[in-house]
């Protein structure tokens, strides 16, 4: 594996490589690598000649200062994970390679980034939309892998792909879960013992969720959720939403031709962990 910290480095060797035909499979990652990632990996490199991977944890998306410090990070681990899917090339930038200036850029993501994520965390998907339209730039990948966990996210990357018209296939990957359920995240990491123990609650509740949607009503089923995590003091939930498929806006009545996902957003102790399950 090449691994690279300098923009032109990365640009210049990619360059070579596409001159002689190949094609670039590219996952974008803040590091702390699990399962999840590594299964885009190895879809990325099944389905191209070159599995391009960076690891770049992304200061302008972090709207809590605090969730930054604490964002974990073990590169010589990440390395070795990275090592066992057979990554071509690892780009490693520094904070100030990716932003030696001010980053200005303001993007108009719409109605997508009102909802959810995107009113929870003010300035979260303009970060995103910056650094990954950077990284594009940079590796010119054919194909981008994204985690369905992250839906928002990559509903936000695919307006991104057509707004600046940037010639790449995004592909969704879904979500791969603990055997308990839990979805994969680097942020599990920070659980507590405890807190690990309840969190497979989450998925349950949604599974329940979809299962009363066979019987129960949009409102019903919000209620429902809520109510079920009413007596589990553990868990604060910030959020609970049907959401159409593409634009993800509200659902307030389940029809069987508009794809509904159910997306939820919950603090267990200090971490923030966020999940979705389709529901049509
Ligand atoms: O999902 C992530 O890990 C990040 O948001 C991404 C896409 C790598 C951009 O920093």
């Amino acid at each position: 594996m090449k691994t690279f910290s300098k923009i032109t480095d990365t640009r210049d060797y990619l360059q070579t490589k596409r001159d002689q035909g190949l094609t670039v499979g590219f996952v974008p990652t803040m590091g702390a690598l699990h399962e999840g990632h590594l299964e885009l990996m190895r879809r990325a490199k099944n389905e191209n000649d070159l599995l391009v991977v960076s690891i770049f944890v992304n200061p302008i998306q972090f709207n809590n200062p605090e969730d930054l410090l604490k964002y974990p990070r073990d590169v010589e681990t990440d390395k070795k994970l990275l090592e066992s899917v057979n990554c071509d090339i690892l780009f490693l930038p520094e904070v100030e390679e990716m932003y030696p200036e001010e980053v200005t850029k303001k993007y108009e993501f719409g109605n997508l980034e009102n909802v959810m994520e995107g009113a929870s965390r003010p300035g979260h998907f303009n970060g995103v939309g910056v650094v990954v339209s950077k990284l594009f730039d940079i590796c010119i990948p054919n194909r981008a892998y994204f985690g369905e966990k992250d839906y928002q996210q990559l509903a936000i990357i695919k307006k991104l792909v057509s707004m600046e018209s940037i010639p790449v296939e995004v592909v969704p990957c879904s979500i791969v879960r603990e055997n308990d359920g839990l979805a994969m995240s680097s942020r599990n990491e920070r659980l507590t013992k405890e807190e690990r123990k309840s969190a497979p609650y989450i998925f349950e509740v949604l599974q329940e969720a979809k299962e009363n949607s066979e019987f129960l009503c949009a409102n019903r089923i919000k209620q429902f959720v809520i109510n079920q995590f009413s007596d589990r003091e553990e868990f604060d939930v910030e959020y609970f939403e049907l959401a159409d498929d593409v634009d993800l806006q509200p659902i307030t009545s389940l029809k069987k031709d508009i794809g509904t996902l159910g997306f939820i957003a919950v603090n267990l102790g200090k971490v923030r962990l966020i999940d979705n399950i389709r529901i049509i």
